[in-house]
């Protein structure tokens, strides 16, 4: 298996390259400004996993040429792809009221068109192959979230690209599916998210914040053969909790 992950340099994607390479498949993993994160996974993924493929590109994934041409060289690298994973993504938080048209902008940008971008991109060879796997990371954001406006519509506007997907390429035997995680504790959550930390910890029914492993856990399930018959799912890993305020 050969599979493709935006933002792999860090957090969830980070764990998705790792246990990607556990299992034995080939990597492909952009990073955008992370390129020390980036070298230190290269170097790692050599050392334990020196039998594997593993390539990283430097890539903006709200540049849709640049998304192309970061395409273009992961399918001479890899000759081809199995599974596509949309993760890359970021927040400016702030309220709606205030927010500024550069910020809602960028986070729609790089959440969403990012995804759109890498998913237009790779599906002709997943056509051609009649097979492709294809996960887009949403957010319990999704239904609402105060305080993070442009972050919960492109994490809303992600569950319908990759339903619509689904649906328009299904037939060609190419499954599209979102995980949406719960808090998971990464880099993203920043140290200055108590108030938000606090409240996962207090309501999701697990009792604690997930780790990156375990969201790529469900990420892999959905990448691989195995979920043949799994197509248009919203896939929750929340431990439970299925709202945010
Ligand atoms: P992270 O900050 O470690 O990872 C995000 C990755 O996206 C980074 O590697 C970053 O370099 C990359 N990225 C950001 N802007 C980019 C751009 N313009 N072009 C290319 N890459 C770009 O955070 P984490 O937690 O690993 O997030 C991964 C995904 O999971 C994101 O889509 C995030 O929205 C989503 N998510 C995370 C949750 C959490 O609690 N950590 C909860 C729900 C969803």
């Amino acid at each position: 298996m050969r599979l493709f992950i935006s933002g792999g340099a860090s957090g969830i994607g980070r764990s998705v390259v790792m246990a990607a390479l556990s299992k034995g498949w080939h990597v492909g993993f952009s990073y955008h400004r992370n390129k020390d994160g980036a070298h230190r996974l290269l170097d790692t993924a050599a050392t334990e996993f020196p039998q594997q493929l593993c390539r990283a590109y430097q890539l903006d994934v709200a540049d849709s040429r640049a998304v192309e041409a970061v395409g273009d060289c992961v399918l001479a690298d890899f000759a081809s792809i199995d599974a596509v994973i949309c993760n890359a993504g970021m927040d400016v938080p702030g309220n709606l009221v205030a927010m500024a048209d550069d910020d809602w902008a960028l986070v729609l940008n790089t959440n969403l068109s990012g995804a759109f971008y890498l998913i237009r991109y790779f599906l002709p060879s997943f056509i051609a192959n009649k097979y492709g796997r294809i996960v887009t990371l949403s957010s319990l954001a999704k239904d609402g979230s105060s305080g993070q406006a442009a972050y919960a519509a492109s994490k809303a506007g992600l569950v319908g690209l990759t339903r619509t997907t689904a649906k328009e390429y299904g037939r060609f035997g190419i499954t599209a599916n979102v995980v949406v995680p719960g808090l998971i504790d990464t880099g993203m959550i920043g140290s200055d998210a108590k108030g938000i930390t606090r409240f996962f910890a207090q309501h999701t029914p697990l009792g604690r914040l997930g780790a990156g492993a375990e969201v790529a856990e469900a990420i892999l399930f959905l990448a691989s053969k195995e979920s043949s018959y799994v197509n248009g799912a919203a896939f929750n890993v929340t431990g439970g909790i299925d709202w945010v305020y």
